[in-house]
């Protein structure tokens, strides 16, 4: 029985911080896509998509610097992260069209950004 108990409770302890970051960003996220067209984003896919598309190579594994500003955690919006993808206007990092990095997978990122430690440590 006691084992029982403290299990849970350091399930409960694991799952915290985490999961009310996840709720929180939901909530914010959930009723933009409702008045936008927004796609939901998937996280996990989002890890993917950003070593798939070379976002790694310049920003960082995780989005956290490497030889291009950190990214990770950002704080844009997602219309401005879709319009910086399109049309980067930079000499440094190219444009992604929409033929070669779908909203979805944008959404993906973007997601997966927002949701990154760096965030989850301003959150505990
Ligand atoms: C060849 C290098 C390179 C690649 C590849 C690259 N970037 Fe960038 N990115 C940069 C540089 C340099 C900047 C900062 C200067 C600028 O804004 O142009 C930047 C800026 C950004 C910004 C704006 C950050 C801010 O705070 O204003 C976002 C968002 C971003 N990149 C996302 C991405 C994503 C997502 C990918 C992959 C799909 C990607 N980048 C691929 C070099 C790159």
């Amino acid at each position: 029985m006691f084992t029982q108990h403290s299990m849970q409770r350091k399930t409960i302890q694991n799952i915290t911080p985490l999961h009310l970051l996840l709720v929180v960003l939901l909530t914010i996220v959930l009723p933009l896509t409702a008045c936008s067209s927004q796609p939901i984003g998937n996280p996990e896919n989002g890890e993917r998509w950003f070593s798939l598309y070379r976002c790694n190579g310049c920003h960082g594994e995780n989005g956290t610097g490497g030889r291009a500003v950190e990214i990770a955690g950002l704080e844009m919006r997602y219309s401005g992260f879709l319009r910086k993808l399109r049309n980067s206007r930079s000499s440094v990092m190219p444009s992604f069209p929409r033929e070669r990095l779908s909203d979805q997978d944008a959404a993906d990122i973007y997601l997966w950004l927002r949701n990154s430690p760096v965030n989850q440590q301003l959150g505990s």
